[in-house]
Protein backbone atom coordinates (compact mmCIF):
# COMPACT_ATOMS: atom_id res chain seq x y z
CA UNK A 1 0.00 0.00 0.00
CA UNK A 2 1.60 3.95 -0.34
CA UNK A 3 2.34 6.34 1.62
CA UNK A 4 0.52 9.67 1.80
CA UNK A 5 2.20 12.60 -0.15
CA UNK A 6 0.42 15.27 1.99
CA UNK A 7 -2.57 15.29 4.01
CA UNK A 8 -4.41 18.51 4.53
CA UNK A 9 -4.93 19.49 8.16
CA UNK A 10 -8.69 19.30 9.52
CA UNK A 11 -9.62 15.74 9.66
CA UNK A 12 -9.71 13.54 12.84
CA UNK A 13 -7.11 11.28 13.20
CA UNK A 14 -7.48 7.58 14.71
CA UNK A 15 -6.52 7.08 18.49
CA UNK A 16 -2.68 5.80 18.28
CA UNK A 17 0.76 6.09 19.82
CA UNK A 18 3.86 7.95 18.95
CA UNK A 19 5.62 6.45 16.49
CA UNK A 20 3.83 3.49 15.57
CA UNK A 21 0.57 4.99 15.08
CA UNK A 22 -2.39 3.07 15.50
CA UNK A 23 -0.37 -0.23 14.16
CA UNK A 24 -1.18 -2.40 16.88
CA UNK A 25 -5.13 -2.09 16.61
CA UNK A 26 -4.43 -2.59 13.09
CA UNK A 27 -2.93 -5.62 13.41
CA UNK A 28 -5.15 -7.39 15.88
CA UNK A 29 -8.41 -6.63 14.37
CA UNK A 30 -8.35 -3.82 12.23
CA UNK A 31 -12.44 -4.28 11.59
CA UNK A 32 -13.04 -3.33 15.32
CA UNK A 33 -10.62 -0.84 15.21
CA UNK A 34 -12.49 0.86 11.64
CA UNK A 35 -15.50 0.64 13.75
CA UNK A 36 -14.83 2.15 16.82
CA UNK A 37 -12.99 5.16 15.36
CA UNK A 38 -15.79 5.35 13.03
CA UNK A 39 -18.47 5.44 16.21
CA UNK A 40 -16.08 8.17 17.56
CA UNK A 41 -14.32 10.13 14.36
CA UNK A 42 -17.07 10.17 11.91
CA UNK A 43 -16.82 9.20 8.03
CA UNK A 44 -13.40 10.22 7.54
CA UNK A 45 -10.42 10.09 9.58
CA UNK A 46 -6.69 9.70 9.14
CA UNK A 47 -5.12 6.44 9.82
CA UNK A 48 -1.12 6.50 10.76
CA UNK A 49 0.63 3.48 11.19
CA UNK A 50 4.33 2.41 11.43
CA UNK A 51 4.78 5.18 8.30
CA UNK A 52 2.05 4.63 6.19
CA UNK A 53 -0.75 7.02 6.29
CA UNK A 54 -4.32 6.31 4.76
CA UNK A 55 -7.55 8.23 4.63
CA UNK A 56 -10.43 6.22 5.81
CA UNK A 57 -14.04 6.63 4.51
CA UNK A 58 -16.44 4.33 6.33
CA UNK A 59 -20.13 4.29 6.99
CA UNK A 60 -23.14 3.74 4.51
CA UNK A 61 -22.84 7.03 3.31
CA UNK A 62 -18.79 5.91 1.85
CA UNK A 63 -20.06 2.96 0.58
CA UNK A 64 -22.88 4.50 -1.30
CA UNK A 65 -20.52 6.98 -2.42
CA UNK A 66 -17.92 4.66 -3.53
CA UNK A 67 -20.29 2.73 -5.91
CA UNK A 68 -21.98 6.00 -7.14
CA UNK A 69 -18.36 7.53 -8.09
CA UNK A 70 -15.81 4.28 -8.53
CA UNK A 71 -14.69 5.16 -11.83
CA UNK A 72 -14.48 9.00 -11.69
CA UNK A 73 -13.30 9.36 -8.25
CA UNK A 74 -11.19 6.01 -7.40
CA UNK A 75 -8.12 4.58 -8.67
CA UNK A 76 -7.14 0.95 -7.22
CA UNK A 77 -4.31 0.87 -10.41
CA UNK A 78 -1.22 2.40 -8.34
CA UNK A 79 -2.12 0.04 -5.67
CA UNK A 80 -2.17 -2.89 -6.95
CA UNK A 81 -0.57 -2.84 -10.02
CA UNK A 82 3.51 -4.00 -8.47
CA UNK A 83 0.94 -6.81 -7.27
CA UNK A 84 1.19 -8.53 -10.74
CA UNK A 85 4.56 -6.69 -11.50
CA UNK A 86 5.97 -9.47 -8.93
CA UNK A 87 4.95 -11.93 -11.79
CA UNK A 88 6.34 -9.56 -14.84
CA UNK A 89 2.85 -8.83 -15.90
CA UNK A 90 0.54 -5.57 -16.29
CA UNK A 91 -2.59 -7.68 -17.10
CA UNK A 92 -4.42 -8.61 -13.91
CA UNK A 93 -8.04 -7.27 -13.51
CA UNK A 94 -7.89 -5.50 -10.02
CA UNK A 95 -4.74 -3.67 -10.88
CA UNK A 96 -5.79 -2.63 -14.26
CA UNK A 97 -8.67 0.53 -15.18
CA UNK A 98 -11.09 1.58 -17.95
CA UNK A 99 -11.30 -0.09 -21.63
CA UNK A 100 -8.41 -2.44 -20.95
CA UNK A 101 -10.35 -3.80 -17.24
CA UNK A 102 -13.69 -3.79 -18.63
CA UNK A 103 -12.25 -6.16 -21.37
CA UNK A 104 -10.19 -8.30 -19.33
CA UNK A 105 -12.96 -8.89 -17.35
CA UNK A 106 -15.38 -9.60 -19.97
CA UNK A 107 -13.31 -12.05 -21.74
CA UNK A 108 -13.07 -13.78 -17.98
CA UNK A 109 -16.61 -13.78 -17.23
CA UNK A 110 -17.97 -16.38 -18.80
CA UNK A 111 -15.40 -18.65 -17.21
CA UNK A 112 -16.37 -17.79 -13.58
CA UNK A 113 -20.01 -17.53 -14.31
CA UNK A 114 -22.70 -20.11 -12.95
CA UNK A 115 -23.13 -21.82 -16.07
CA UNK A 116 -19.54 -23.24 -16.75
CA UNK A 117 -18.79 -23.82 -12.91
CA UNK A 118 -22.73 -25.91 -13.01
CA UNK A 119 -20.61 -28.12 -15.64
CA UNK A 120 -17.57 -28.63 -13.78
CA UNK A 121 -19.17 -28.91 -10.55
CA UNK A 122 -19.39 -33.01 -10.56
CA UNK A 123 -15.57 -32.96 -11.06
CA UNK A 124 -15.36 -29.83 -8.00
CA UNK A 125 -17.13 -32.46 -5.97
CA UNK A 126 -15.51 -35.87 -6.41
CA UNK A 127 -12.12 -33.60 -5.94
CA UNK A 128 -13.39 -32.36 -2.30
CA UNK A 129 -15.08 -36.17 -1.73
CA UNK A 130 -11.10 -37.77 -2.67
CA UNK A 131 -10.01 -34.91 -0.17
CA UNK A 132 -12.05 -35.81 2.29
CA UNK A 133 -11.91 -39.64 2.45
CA UNK A 134 -8.26 -38.90 2.68
CA UNK A 135 -8.63 -37.19 5.74
CA UNK A 136 -6.74 -38.94 8.71
CA UNK A 137 -9.90 -39.79 11.15
CA UNK A 138 -7.03 -40.43 14.06
CA UNK A 139 -5.78 -37.37 14.51
CA UNK A 140 -7.17 -33.51 14.79
CA UNK A 141 -6.48 -31.83 11.69
CA UNK A 142 -5.26 -28.23 11.23
CA UNK A 143 -8.37 -26.26 9.78
CA UNK A 144 -6.64 -23.83 8.45
CA UNK A 145 -4.52 -25.36 6.07
CA UNK A 146 -6.72 -28.19 5.57
CA UNK A 147 -9.46 -26.30 3.74
CA UNK A 148 -7.03 -24.41 2.25
CA UNK A 149 -5.27 -27.05 0.47
CA UNK A 150 -8.88 -28.61 -0.12
CA UNK A 151 -9.86 -25.07 -1.36
CA UNK A 152 -6.95 -24.94 -3.90
CA UNK A 153 -7.58 -28.12 -5.31
CA UNK A 154 -11.09 -27.92 -5.82
CA UNK A 155 -11.20 -24.74 -7.35
CA UNK A 156 -7.83 -25.60 -9.91
CA UNK A 157 -9.81 -29.02 -10.79
CA UNK A 158 -12.99 -26.33 -11.65
CA UNK A 159 -11.51 -23.65 -13.80
CA UNK A 160 -8.56 -25.36 -15.30
CA UNK A 161 -9.22 -29.59 -14.91
CA UNK A 162 -6.11 -30.09 -13.45
CA UNK A 163 -4.89 -30.13 -9.62
CA UNK A 164 -1.61 -28.77 -7.68
CA UNK A 165 1.08 -30.88 -8.31
CA UNK A 166 3.49 -30.56 -5.61
CA UNK A 167 4.26 -29.66 -2.33
CA UNK A 168 0.96 -27.90 -0.48
CA UNK A 169 2.71 -26.23 1.95
CA UNK A 170 5.04 -24.71 -0.95
CA UNK A 171 1.87 -23.38 -2.79
CA UNK A 172 0.63 -22.01 0.51
CA UNK A 173 3.89 -19.74 1.52
CA UNK A 174 3.50 -18.88 -2.27
CA UNK A 175 -0.01 -17.71 -2.03
CA UNK A 176 -0.09 -16.30 1.63
CA UNK A 177 3.35 -14.26 0.67
CA UNK A 178 2.12 -13.26 -2.69
CA UNK A 179 -1.13 -11.82 -1.81
CA UNK A 180 -0.22 -10.55 1.76
CA UNK A 181 2.61 -8.20 0.20
CA UNK A 182 0.90 -7.11 -2.89
CA UNK A 183 -2.42 -6.83 -1.94
CA UNK A 184 -2.56 -7.01 1.76
CA UNK A 185 -0.16 -5.62 4.85
CA UNK A 186 3.06 -7.99 4.31
CA UNK A 187 5.80 -5.55 4.22
CA UNK A 188 7.81 -5.43 0.67
CA UNK A 189 10.62 -7.17 1.78
CA UNK A 190 8.79 -10.61 2.33
CA UNK A 191 8.74 -10.47 -1.57
CA UNK A 192 12.48 -11.34 -1.89
CA UNK A 193 12.56 -13.85 1.21
CA UNK A 194 14.59 -17.26 -0.52
CA UNK A 195 11.44 -19.25 0.94
CA UNK A 196 9.26 -17.51 -1.36
CA UNK A 197 11.16 -17.16 -4.47
CA UNK A 198 11.74 -20.57 -4.10
CA UNK A 199 7.76 -21.19 -3.85
CA UNK A 200 7.27 -18.52 -6.58
CA UNK A 201 9.32 -20.32 -8.86
CA UNK A 202 7.97 -23.66 -7.89
CA UNK A 203 4.37 -22.12 -8.48
CA UNK A 204 5.03 -21.30 -11.67
CA UNK A 205 7.10 -24.21 -13.13
CA UNK A 206 3.47 -26.20 -12.34
CA UNK A 207 1.61 -23.72 -14.39
CA UNK A 208 3.77 -23.53 -17.39
CA UNK A 209 4.52 -27.56 -17.25
CA UNK A 210 0.42 -28.76 -16.85
CA UNK A 211 -1.71 -25.57 -18.20
CA UNK A 212 0.42 -24.29 -20.74
CA UNK A 213 2.50 -26.85 -22.44
CA UNK A 214 0.51 -29.88 -21.78
CA UNK A 215 -1.58 -31.61 -24.10
CA UNK A 216 -5.91 -30.39 -22.98
CA UNK A 217 -4.28 -27.32 -21.19
CA UNK A 218 -5.56 -25.46 -23.45
CA UNK A 219 -9.25 -26.06 -23.30
CA UNK A 220 -9.35 -25.76 -19.70
CA UNK A 221 -12.42 -23.17 -19.31
CA UNK A 222 -9.62 -20.58 -17.84
CA UNK A 223 -6.76 -20.95 -19.83
CA UNK A 224 -9.23 -21.10 -23.35
CA UNK A 225 -10.52 -17.43 -22.25
CA UNK A 226 -7.25 -16.09 -21.22
CA UNK A 227 -5.65 -17.64 -24.88
CA UNK A 228 -8.53 -16.11 -26.85
CA UNK A 229 -8.61 -12.68 -25.25
CA UNK A 230 -7.48 -9.56 -27.18
CA UNK A 231 -5.93 -6.15 -25.68
CA UNK A 232 -7.40 -3.24 -26.94
CA UNK A 233 -4.34 -2.65 -28.93
CA UNK A 234 -4.83 -6.03 -30.58
CA UNK A 235 -2.23 -8.06 -29.34
CA UNK A 236 -2.68 -11.18 -27.48
CA UNK A 237 -1.56 -11.89 -23.36
CA UNK A 238 2.02 -13.04 -22.76
CA UNK A 239 3.07 -15.85 -21.33
CA UNK A 240 3.51 -13.90 -18.02
CA UNK A 241 0.19 -12.26 -17.91
CA UNK A 242 -0.82 -16.17 -18.74
CA UNK A 243 0.76 -17.27 -15.41
CA UNK A 244 -0.20 -13.88 -13.79
CA UNK A 245 -3.84 -14.80 -14.01
CA UNK A 246 -3.87 -18.47 -13.99
CA UNK A 247 -2.38 -18.99 -10.06
CA UNK A 248 -5.41 -17.25 -8.88
CA UNK A 249 -7.78 -20.71 -8.32
CA UNK A 250 -4.84 -22.14 -6.53
CA UNK A 251 -3.77 -19.17 -4.56
CA UNK A 252 -6.84 -17.37 -4.06
CA UNK A 253 -8.92 -20.21 -2.95
CA UNK A 254 -6.01 -21.56 -0.75
CA UNK A 255 -6.11 -17.98 1.12
CA UNK A 256 -9.19 -16.61 0.98
CA UNK A 257 -11.40 -19.63 1.05
CA UNK A 258 -9.97 -21.54 3.09
CA UNK A 259 -10.52 -18.63 5.51
CA UNK A 260 -13.99 -18.19 5.09
CA UNK A 261 -14.69 -21.97 4.77
CA UNK A 262 -12.58 -22.16 8.40
CA UNK A 263 -14.85 -19.48 9.91
CA UNK A 264 -18.46 -21.16 8.36
CA UNK A 265 -16.79 -24.32 10.37
CA UNK A 266 -16.20 -22.34 13.34
CA UNK A 267 -19.89 -20.63 13.79
CA UNK A 268 -21.22 -23.94 12.77
CA UNK A 269 -19.74 -25.54 15.56
CA UNK A 270 -20.71 -22.73 17.41
CA UNK A 271 -24.17 -23.36 17.20
CA UNK A 272 -25.28 -27.14 17.32
CA UNK A 273 -28.50 -26.83 16.22
CA UNK A 274 -27.77 -24.98 12.96
CA UNK A 275 -25.03 -27.35 12.25
CA UNK A 276 -27.26 -30.32 12.69
CA UNK A 277 -29.68 -28.12 10.42
CA UNK A 278 -27.19 -27.20 7.70
CA UNK A 279 -25.99 -31.23 8.15
CA UNK A 280 -29.51 -32.46 7.27
CA UNK A 281 -29.75 -30.08 4.68
CA UNK A 282 -26.97 -30.90 2.80
CA UNK A 283 -27.22 -34.43 3.26
CA UNK A 284 -30.96 -34.29 1.73
CA UNK A 285 -29.45 -32.51 -1.39
CA UNK A 286 -25.78 -34.36 -1.60
CA UNK A 287 -25.97 -36.80 1.10
CA UNK A 288 -24.92 -40.79 0.13
CA UNK A 289 -23.11 -39.73 -2.55
CA UNK A 290 -25.40 -38.35 -4.75
CA UNK A 291 -23.94 -35.76 -7.10
CA UNK A 292 -26.84 -32.62 -6.64
CA UNK A 293 -27.28 -30.12 -9.73
CA UNK A 294 -24.81 -27.17 -8.11
CA UNK A 295 -27.93 -24.55 -8.86
CA UNK A 296 -29.99 -26.49 -6.58
CA UNK A 297 -27.27 -26.65 -3.68
CA UNK A 298 -26.82 -22.75 -4.10
CA UNK A 299 -30.72 -22.08 -4.10
CA UNK A 300 -31.63 -23.70 -0.34
CA UNK A 301 -32.08 -21.12 1.94
CA UNK A 302 -30.23 -22.09 5.10
CA UNK A 303 -27.27 -23.26 3.59
CA UNK A 304 -27.26 -19.83 1.93
CA UNK A 305 -27.99 -17.66 5.01
CA UNK A 306 -25.44 -19.53 6.58
CA UNK A 307 -22.71 -18.69 4.73
CA UNK A 308 -23.44 -15.24 4.18
CA UNK A 309 -23.98 -14.42 7.95
CA UNK A 310 -20.50 -15.79 7.91
CA UNK A 311 -19.27 -13.19 5.78
CA UNK A 312 -21.07 -10.81 7.32
CA UNK A 313 -19.54 -11.17 10.58
CA UNK A 314 -16.05 -12.12 10.18
CA UNK A 315 -15.32 -10.88 6.27
CA UNK A 316 -12.62 -11.53 4.84
CA UNK A 317 -11.81 -8.12 2.55
CA UNK A 318 -12.34 -5.33 5.22
CA UNK A 319 -11.99 -2.54 2.84
CA UNK A 320 -10.93 -1.12 -0.59
CA UNK A 321 -8.22 0.14 -0.82
CA UNK A 322 -7.95 3.32 -3.97
CA UNK A 323 -6.26 6.03 -4.46
CA UNK A 324 -8.02 9.29 -5.11
CA UNK A 325 -8.28 10.07 -8.75
CA UNK A 326 -8.78 14.02 -8.55
CA UNK A 327 -9.91 16.50 -5.81
CA UNK A 328 -13.75 15.63 -3.84
CA UNK A 329 -15.06 16.49 -1.24
CA UNK A 330 -16.98 14.00 0.77
CA UNK A 331 -18.85 14.94 4.18
CA UNK A 332 -17.50 18.24 3.96
CA UNK A 333 -13.49 16.93 4.06
CA UNK A 334 -11.85 17.67 1.29
CA UNK A 335 -9.63 14.84 -0.32
CA UNK A 336 -6.88 15.66 -2.27
CA UNK A 337 -5.77 14.08 -5.93
CA UNK A 338 -3.02 11.40 -5.20
CA UNK A 339 -4.14 10.83 -1.19
CA UNK A 340 -4.10 6.89 -0.20
CA UNK A 341 -7.70 6.09 1.09
CA UNK A 342 -9.20 2.77 2.41
CA UNK A 343 -12.93 2.71 1.97
CA UNK A 344 -14.34 0.59 5.35
CA UNK A 345 -16.64 -1.31 3.42
CA UNK A 346 -17.41 -3.92 6.16
CA UNK A 347 -17.64 -1.58 8.81
CA UNK A 348 -21.40 -1.24 7.81
CA UNK A 349 -21.59 -5.15 8.78
CA UNK A 350 -21.85 -4.35 12.59
CA UNK A 351 -24.05 -1.00 12.40
CA UNK A 352 -27.50 -2.24 14.49
CA UNK A 353 -29.46 0.40 11.99
CA UNK A 354 -28.42 -2.42 9.59
CA UNK A 355 -27.97 -5.89 11.99
CA UNK A 356 -29.70 -5.91 15.10
CA UNK A 357 -27.45 -7.55 17.59
CA UNK A 358 -24.94 -7.08 15.02
CA UNK A 359 -22.41 -9.21 17.54
CA UNK A 360 -24.75 -12.40 16.86
CA UNK A 361 -23.98 -14.96 13.97
CA UNK A 362 -27.62 -15.57 13.03
CA UNK A 363 -28.79 -16.75 10.13
CA UNK A 364 -32.21 -16.15 9.89
CA UNK A 365 -31.74 -12.40 9.25
CA UNK A 366 -31.17 -13.56 5.67
CA UNK A 367 -34.08 -15.23 5.49
CA UNK A 368 -37.71 -14.14 4.95
CA UNK A 369 -40.01 -14.46 7.94
CA UNK A 370 -41.63 -17.88 7.23
CA UNK A 371 -39.41 -18.75 4.25
CA UNK A 372 -38.07 -22.16 6.60
CA UNK A 373 -36.43 -24.20 4.06
CA UNK A 374 -39.12 -24.04 1.31
CA UNK A 375 -38.01 -20.94 -0.10
CA UNK A 376 -35.60 -19.74 -2.53
CA UNK A 377 -31.71 -18.81 -1.16
CA UNK A 378 -31.20 -14.59 -1.04
CA UNK A 379 -28.25 -13.68 -1.78
CA UNK A 380 -28.68 -10.51 -2.05
CA UNK A 381 -28.29 -9.49 1.74
CA UNK A 382 -30.10 -9.25 5.41
CA UNK A 383 -33.83 -8.87 5.05
CA UNK A 384 -34.82 -5.08 3.99
CA UNK A 385 -31.21 -3.25 4.32
CA UNK A 386 -29.65 -1.37 1.20
CA UNK A 387 -26.94 -2.64 -0.18
CA UNK A 388 -24.40 -0.90 1.33
CA UNK A 389 -25.17 -2.63 4.59
CA UNK A 390 -23.39 -6.33 3.47
CA UNK A 391 -20.32 -6.20 0.99
CA UNK A 392 -19.23 -9.22 1.44
CA UNK A 393 -16.78 -9.26 -2.26
CA UNK A 394 -16.04 -5.99 -3.01
CA UNK A 395 -19.11 -2.73 -4.66
CA UNK A 396 -17.77 -1.38 -7.39
CA UNK A 397 -16.97 -2.61 -11.26
CA UNK A 398 -13.73 -4.55 -9.56
CA UNK A 399 -16.54 -6.92 -7.12
CA UNK A 400 -15.03 -10.19 -6.93
CA UNK A 401 -15.08 -12.01 -10.72
CA UNK A 402 -14.99 -15.47 -8.79
CA UNK A 403 -18.47 -14.76 -6.46
CA UNK A 404 -20.53 -18.10 -7.67
CA UNK A 405 -17.11 -20.13 -7.15
CA UNK A 406 -16.26 -19.11 -4.03
CA UNK A 407 -20.22 -19.69 -2.28
CA UNK A 408 -20.45 -23.24 -4.22
CA UNK A 409 -17.03 -24.50 -3.38
CA UNK A 410 -17.37 -23.10 0.27
CA UNK A 411 -20.77 -24.49 0.54
CA UNK A 412 -19.71 -28.25 -0.81
CA UNK A 413 -16.59 -28.23 1.18
CA UNK A 414 -18.24 -27.60 4.60
CA UNK A 415 -21.22 -29.96 3.44
CA UNK A 416 -18.79 -32.73 2.51
CA UNK A 417 -17.05 -32.63 5.72
CA UNK A 418 -20.26 -32.37 7.84
CA UNK A 419 -21.63 -35.07 5.96
CA UNK A 420 -18.89 -37.56 6.02
CA UNK A 421 -17.99 -38.03 9.96
CA UNK A 422 -18.90 -35.86 13.61
CA UNK A 423 -16.48 -33.16 14.16
CA UNK A 424 -15.71 -31.83 17.90
CA UNK A 425 -13.84 -28.13 18.48
CA UNK A 426 -10.49 -28.83 20.50
CA UNK A 427 -11.06 -25.04 21.70
CA UNK A 428 -13.86 -22.87 23.46
CA UNK A 429 -14.33 -18.76 22.87
CA UNK A 430 -14.27 -16.85 20.54
CA UNK A 431 -13.77 -17.21 16.69
CA UNK A 432 -9.39 -17.93 16.44
CA UNK A 433 -9.04 -14.67 14.74
CA UNK A 434 -5.77 -13.68 13.06
CA UNK A 435 -5.20 -11.18 10.22
CA UNK A 436 -2.25 -13.11 8.55
CA UNK A 437 -2.16 -10.65 6.11
CA UNK A 438 -5.79 -11.27 5.29
CA UNK A 439 -8.87 -12.20 8.43
CA UNK A 440 -8.27 -15.83 8.29
CA UNK A 441 -9.01 -18.73 11.47
CA UNK A 442 -5.49 -19.10 13.54
CA UNK A 443 -2.96 -21.71 11.80
CA UNK A 444 -2.91 -23.57 15.49
CA UNK A 445 -6.57 -24.38 15.31
CA UNK A 446 -7.49 -28.02 14.93
CA UNK A 447 -10.62 -30.07 15.03
CA UNK A 448 -11.52 -33.63 15.77
CA UNK A 449 -12.68 -35.61 13.17
CA UNK A 450 -14.94 -39.18 13.74
CA UNK A 451 -15.50 -40.96 10.43
CA UNK A 452 -18.97 -41.47 9.88
CA UNK A 453 -19.46 -45.08 8.50
CA UNK A 454 -22.33 -43.95 6.03
CA UNK A 455 -20.53 -40.26 5.43
CA UNK A 456 -20.41 -39.29 1.98
CA UNK A 457 -16.74 -40.48 1.94
CA UNK A 458 -17.92 -43.77 0.86
CA UNK A 459 -18.03 -44.47 -2.55
CA UNK A 460 -19.50 -41.99 -5.15
CA UNK A 461 -22.67 -43.47 -7.00
CA UNK A 462 -23.26 -41.49 -10.12
C1 LIG B 1 -13.54 -15.74 0.24
C2 LIG B 1 -13.11 -15.61 -1.00
C3 LIG B 1 -12.96 -14.29 -1.72
C4 LIG B 1 -13.32 -13.02 -1.32
C5 LIG B 1 -13.99 -12.59 -0.02
C6 LIG B 1 -12.96 -12.12 -2.40
C7 LIG B 1 -13.16 -10.75 -2.36
C8 LIG B 1 -12.82 -9.89 -3.38
C9 LIG B 1 -12.97 -8.46 -3.33
C10 LIG B 1 -13.47 -7.66 -2.14
C11 LIG B 1 -12.55 -7.97 -4.53
C12 LIG B 1 -12.51 -6.48 -4.92
C13 LIG B 1 -11.18 -5.87 -4.52
C14 LIG B 1 -11.19 -4.36 -4.63
O1 LIG B 1 -12.19 -3.79 -5.03
O2 LIG B 1 -10.18 -3.74 -4.25
C15 LIG B 1 -12.16 -9.09 -5.34
C16 LIG B 1 -11.71 -8.98 -6.64
C17 LIG B 1 -11.31 -10.07 -7.38
N1 LIG B 1 -11.32 -11.40 -7.02
FE1 LIG B 1 -11.96 -12.14 -5.29
N2 LIG B 1 -12.40 -12.85 -3.41
C18 LIG B 1 -12.39 -14.18 -3.04
C19 LIG B 1 -11.89 -15.24 -3.79
C20 LIG B 1 -11.45 -15.16 -5.07
C21 LIG B 1 -11.01 -16.29 -5.86
C22 LIG B 1 -10.98 -17.74 -5.38
C23 LIG B 1 -10.65 -15.79 -7.08
C24 LIG B 1 -10.15 -16.53 -8.31
C25 LIG B 1 -10.23 -17.81 -8.52
C26 LIG B 1 -10.87 -14.36 -7.05
C27 LIG B 1 -10.64 -13.51 -8.11
C28 LIG B 1 -10.82 -12.14 -8.07
C29 LIG B 1 -10.49 -11.26 -9.16
C30 LIG B 1 -9.92 -11.67 -10.50
C31 LIG B 1 -10.78 -9.95 -8.74
C32 LIG B 1 -10.60 -8.66 -9.51
C33 LIG B 1 -11.84 -8.30 -10.28
C34 LIG B 1 -11.68 -7.01 -11.07
O3 LIG B 1 -10.79 -6.22 -10.77
O4 LIG B 1 -12.48 -6.79 -11.99
N3 LIG B 1 -11.35 -14.02 -5.82
N4 LIG B 1 -12.33 -10.26 -4.62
Amino acid sequence: MMGLPHIPPGRPVADGLPVMGSAAPLMRDPLRFFLEQYLDKGPVYEVHAAGRSYVILAGPEANAFFRRHASTHFDGAPIYAPYAQDIGSDHVLVGMEGDAHQALRKTLQPAFAMKALESRFPSMLAQLRSDVAALDANVPFPVRHTLGSWAAQAAGITMTGCPFHGSMRKLSRFAHVFLGAGVGGFPEFMRYLPSYRRARRAGLAFLRKHLLHAEGGASAPLVKALRQHRNTDGQGLSEQDLLANLHMPYTNSFVYVGALAGFLLHFLLRHPAALVQFRSRYDQLAGMGRTPDARALMADPFLSACLQETQRLQPISLSAPRVAARDFVFQGHLIRKGEALLIATAVTHYLPEFHSDPEQWKPERFMETGTGTSGKANWSGPVGTPPEAFIPFGFDGHRCIAAPLVRLLTLTMVGELLSAGELTDTRTGDVPLKVAPFPTVDAQWKVDFKRHPSGNAAPIRT
